[in-house]
């Protein structure tokens, strides 16, 4: 599926210089970010051992012991994910610990127990189906408790009056790293047992609007070639006042891992915005 992302032209002065890999940084300082995994395990009775695995789905932000907000795609047709024989429990979880956390250590994970994608959220292709056009991208999920330092709250501002502002993205999508035989390798965070990778992005107006409605879209700042990537949706964009968006859709160009796509402009990501859905949330959230 390529996205054809448009042309966005941000005046930039100084040289475009590549960060590490596709522009991120780590960090340990955003606990509420949470990651959606599909947790495996066999247990084989006959020599008493427990075969874990777990796949990355989304990234995710926890809003309350109870809540996570993610966006509503990651939420949907996740039959995929589910693999069977050997594995006979297979579920969904957040994972809140370190990367390196197996099923065992407590207080890393929390069960998913319910998924709500609005109501309104739909997911189709173009005529072309090659685009997804994407409404209302925004799903929570409630899960048993996560026992974490602090929960982010939403930003009530109005989206519109965000065009300009600085903020922070905040993902567990692909990334690459130089294995020790020097060769790159492409995989998201929890196989290359990464942290959270943040990128610092300007929040501007989208000039076309059909991928994803409502949205804002997400430019990297100048001089950086930096953007987020497939598995970095459902991650939260951060503002001073809040939480003000949720990556629907991300760059799916070189910069990520298809060297055929080029990369045609500076939108590095798509997010749904928060301010139309504040309500529908603590509604859900209170209830
Ligand atoms: C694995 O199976 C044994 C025997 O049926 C059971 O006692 C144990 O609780 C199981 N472990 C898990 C993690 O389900
Ligand atoms: C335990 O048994 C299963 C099924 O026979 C096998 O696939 C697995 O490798 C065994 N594990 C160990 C540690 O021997």
């Amino acid at each position: 599926m390529l996205l054809i992302l448009l042309l966005l032209t941000i005046e930039c002065s100084g040289k475009k210089q590549p960060l590490r890999v596709i522009g991120g940084e780590n960090t340990e300082d955003y606990p509420y970010v949470v990651r959606l995994e599909v947790q495996h395990l066999a247990n084989f009775t006959n020599n008493n051992t427990i075969l874990a695995k777990h796949d990355h789905v989304c990234s995710s932000v926890a809003l309350s012991s109870t809540w996570a907000l993610t966006a509503a795609h990651c939420l949907n047709d996740l039959n995929f994910f589910f693999i069977g024989y050997p594995y006979t429990l297979e579920k969904l979880i957040v994972r809140h610990g370190h990367v390196e956390h197996s099923p065992w250590i407590e207080g890393s994970f929390s069960d998913v127990v319910s998924m709500i994608t609005h109501p309104l959220f739909s997911y189709t292709f173009d005529d072309y189906n090659k685009n997804p056009i994407i409404k209302n991208d925004i799903g929570l999920m409630k899960t048993t408790p996560m026992d974490l330092e602090n929960y982010m709250k939403l930003s009530a501002v109005d989206f519109f009056s965000l065009y300009g502002h600085e903020a922070i993205f905040a993902g567990y999508g692909l990334i690459m790293q130089k294995s020790s035989s020097g060769r790159t390798e492409t995989h998201d965070t929890l196989v290359l047992k990464k942290p959270l990778q943040i990128l610092k992005v300007l929040i501007s107006r989208c000039l076309n609007s059909d991928l994803l409605e409502p949205a804002l879209c997400l430019a990297s700042k100048c001089g950086q070639v930096a953007t987020t990537c497939p598995g970095d949706t459902g991650g939260p964009l951060i503002h001073p006042s809040g939480i003000v968006g949720i990556l629907g859709i991300s760059d799916l160009s070189m910069y990520c891992y298809d060297k055929t796509v080029k990369r045609p402009g500076d939108v590095t990501g798509i997010v749904a915005p928060i301010g139309p859905y504040i309500e529908w949330i603590y509604d859900h959230m209170s209830t």
